[in-house]
């Protein structure tokens, strides 16, 4: 064979190896989960804090222990396990109820500065009443809080995260005004026995994503499929009982305990293809703004455009009155400004165009807001169907924030991704540092973003999708009787970059 031929042949064998390679690697890979630009200084401020977080329904387990009553996620796993991806339920889960000891461990390896954890309002009140007070619930929670603070962790308290006491539900749950005085005296008993050393509360994770799935599309929990009337009522609700535990605290415990207090509010950022800003800002007011802006606005009511178009359909539909009700003027007072922080639960953006003619069902959120979405070919995906990395929208979002609500206090209490729980989670820290870089960025340009919190600290209950899809920084494996949490790469990560405050390009290891 001559060079010439043998030279030739070798080129096309080249070529075509890499032309399958290129094939093999699949969509999702070639696609970028990265933040290109950096603004100002690479160093977070000294006084930032970095946390992990948790919620006590997907990670304690102990379901039936020590007195706890059910919650309605235990009587939605138990009766309806087709609505659950592999049928599995908390009763067991990562055992956090036996092993806090592992959890802990895991927090004082990563060197987080706090710990985000919510309370079972069942596991201490059995009946949600506080007739019904268990000592042993009481007692588990002050062992986190006191072997939190022995090792120099700030605990961060969720009063509630969707675990609903079942007693409550048989009366309506949230569609109920009487939850706001259980609500309130459950707060009460709360500062009582933690306050001296909680000093930072949340009392309402994602209203939106209970309220909306458990009243309305009825995919969660307890299943009503009420829309645009009883999931209303429930961010209704949410939002007055906040607000009352807010004035309860300022009015009874602010001056010896000196904490804060604030809701957790999920939302996307928004993009328009048309540089259409008034969309931007009506998709901002339906999502974020449906509960930031009574709180944080200078009303203490609903979004205008909400009201206005809520009240028009309502009447096209031949309501006697508004499924959105106008806040009663002497409550206004009560709400506006019931907040010292806004916690963010960010995960990921989308575009956005008004839907013309309004879609979904009739009524519904979906049917009032008018607004249709679209995802960016160049977003990659993680394991969850509606998580794509769009670390532009984290840096968005806080300056929207900044913008529109006079720069408050946010604390981010929730981003993370999700996979198949893999140690070597590569994906994951490239999340993780474009959305630190999209925080910093953000800080840069005078946000006064505190404090960032990644979900989750390990592999838990993810509810509709069970065990499916991982979020932990640390692996569980659920079905091992010692569930020993093994860091992941990105444990590894993230405790580098709380070491150094910088945001590293990798750390060595991985
Ligand atoms: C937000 C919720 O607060 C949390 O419970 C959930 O696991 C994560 N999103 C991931 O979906």
């Amino acid at each position: 064979m001559s060079r010439k031929l043998i030279l030739i042949l070798s080129l096309l064998l080249v070529f075509l190896l890499t032309a399958v390679k290129a094939h093999n690697v699949s969509k999702n890979e070639q696609k970028v989960c990265a933040l290109q630009h950096r603004s100002g200084s690479k160093h977070f401020p000294s006084n930032f804090k970095f946390g992990a977080s948790t919620a006590a329904y997907q990670i304690e387990g102990g379901w039936n222990e020590d007195g706890r009553g059910p919650s309605i996620w235990d009587t939605f796993t138990h009766q309806h396990p087709e609505m659950i991806d592999d049928h599995s339920t908390g009763d067991e889960g990562p055992d956090s109820y036996h092993k806090f000891d592992k959890d802990l461990e895991a927090l004082k390896e990563l060197k987080v500065h706090f710990y985000r954890f919510s309370i079972s309002w069942s596991r201490i009140l059995p009946n949600a009443d506080i007739s019904s007070k268990n000592q042993k619930g009481i007692d588990y929670y002050n062992m986190i809080i006191n072997k939190l603070l022995e090792n120099g962790i700030e605990p961060v308290v969720t009063m509630f995260h969707y675990d609903l006491p079942e007693s409550l539900n048989l009366y309506g749950g949230f569609t109920n005004l009487e939850l706001i005085k259980y609500f309130t005296n459950y707060a009460k008993l709360l500062f009582e026995t933690y306050g001296d050393r909680v000093k930072v509360w949340i009392t309402f994770n994602e209203p939106y994503d209970y309220c909306i799935p458990g009243y309305g599309d009825g995919n969660y929990p307890p299943m009503g499929h009420d829309h645009g009337v009883a999931d209303y009522l429930c961010m209704d609700t949410t939002l007055k009982a906040h607000a009352e535990v807010y004035r309860l605290y300022r009015q009874n415990f602010f001056e010896k305990q000196k904490g804060k207090i604030g809701m957790t509010l999920s939302t996307r950022f928004y993009f328009s293809k048309t540089n259409n800003s008034s969309i931007i800002d009506r998709a901002m007011q339906y999502s974020l703004g449906w509960l930031a802006y009574p709180l944080f606005g200078e009303t203490g009511n609903y979004p205008q455009v909400m009201l206005d178009d809520i009240a028009k359909n309502s009447e096209e539909e031949g309501r006697a009155w508004s499924r959105l009700r106008s806040i009663a003027e002497n409550e206004r007072d009560i709400i506006k400004h019931s907040a010292d922080f806004l916690g963010l639960n960010y995960y990921t953006s989308r575009y956005v165009e008004e839907a013309n003619p309004a879609q979904g069902k009739k009524p519904s959120w979906q049917y009032d807001s008018r607004l249709k979405y679209e995802l960016d070919v160049k977003w990659k995906r993680g394991k969850s169907n509606w998580l794509y990395c769009v670390p532009e929208g984290l840096e968005g979002l806080l300056n929207w924030i900044k913008n529109n609500y006079n720069n408050i206090e946010v604390i981010i209490t929730e981003n993370g991704w999700s996979d198949d729980g893999q140690l070597d989670d590569m994906e994951r820290i490239d999340y993780l540092k474009a959305h630190l870089q999209a925080v910093l960025n953000a800080i840069n340009m005078g946000c006064n973003v505190t404090r960032y919190t990644h979900w989750s600290l390990i592999d838990n209950f993810e509810w509709q999708r069970g065990y499916t899809e991982k979020f932990g920084l640390y692996y569980v494996n659920i079905s091992s009787a010692g569930k020993e949490r093994i860091a992941k790469y990105s444990a590894r990560y993230y405790k580098s970059v709380i070491e150094s405050k910088i945001i590293p390009d990798f750390v060595a290891g991985n």
